[in-house]
């Protein structure tokens, strides 16, 4: 996984809980203590995983807790750091429609093509009326951190629209499909 996520994830766990905090929840996920995160490097998928773990337990939150902790801190930085996504965006379904070519403009930065392809095979966007279908799958299982967001774009832009999951693979299913469906 590209190093972009990783940054606001401690950032997000330093404000609520310290420098202290953070360096615990490194070490825990066997993390070296000094690593800083590129924005467009890439780092074992097991040890986003690591990390999330970890940082439940530090804090003492659930998966979906965490991830929520987590989203709230990623999706400010991405409107400060990336506001040019969220002024071409006209609303939330505009800017989730176009999320994954987001995505794939930091795997174009990479010279692995497998480390590329790892990052824009993710995600497929179904577009129906007034619904996307998101398909995904990635060896992170992140889907509830792709529902906070999805949840937090939508409030950005005051719309209104329903989340649902109907296959997950947290369930054993071979992806995640999630529906968004806008009130109008
Ligand atoms: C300007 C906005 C955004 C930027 C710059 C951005 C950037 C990134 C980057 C660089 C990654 C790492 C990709 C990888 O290594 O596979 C990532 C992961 C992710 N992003 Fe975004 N993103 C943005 C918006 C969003 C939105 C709106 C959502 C959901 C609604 C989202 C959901 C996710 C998820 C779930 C992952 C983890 C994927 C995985 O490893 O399984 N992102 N994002």
């Amino acid at each position: 996984m590209l190093g972009y996520p990783f940054r606001p994830m401690l950032q997000a766990i330093e404000a609520k809980a310290g420098t202290a905090a953070v360096a615990e929840v490194k070490r825990r996920a066997g993390v070296p203590a000094d690593r800083v995160y590129r924005m467009s490097e890439t780092y074992a998928d097991e040890e986003c995983q690591r990390l999330l773990a970890a940082a439940g337990e530090v804090l003492d939150l659930s998966v979906e807790e965490t991830c929520d902790l987590w989203a709230e801190a990623f999706l400010q930085d991405t409107q400060k750091r990336f506001p040019v996504w969220y002024q071409m965006c006209a609303n939330s379904r505009a800017l989730l429609e176009y999320h994954p070519e987001i995505h794939s403009g930091f795997a174009a930065s990479l010279q692995d093509p497998e480390a590329s392809r790892a990052v824009t095979d993710k995600f497929r966007i179904e577009k129906l009326e007034r619904k996307l279908i998101v398909h995904y799958r990635s060896p992170n299982r992140l889907c509830l951190l792709y529902r906070a967001l999805a949840r937090r774009v939508i409030a950005y832009y005051g719309d209104e629209a329903s989340i649902e999951e109907t296959r997950c693979l947290h369930r054993g299913d071979d992806e995640c499909e999630i529906h968004i469906r806008w009130a109008s």
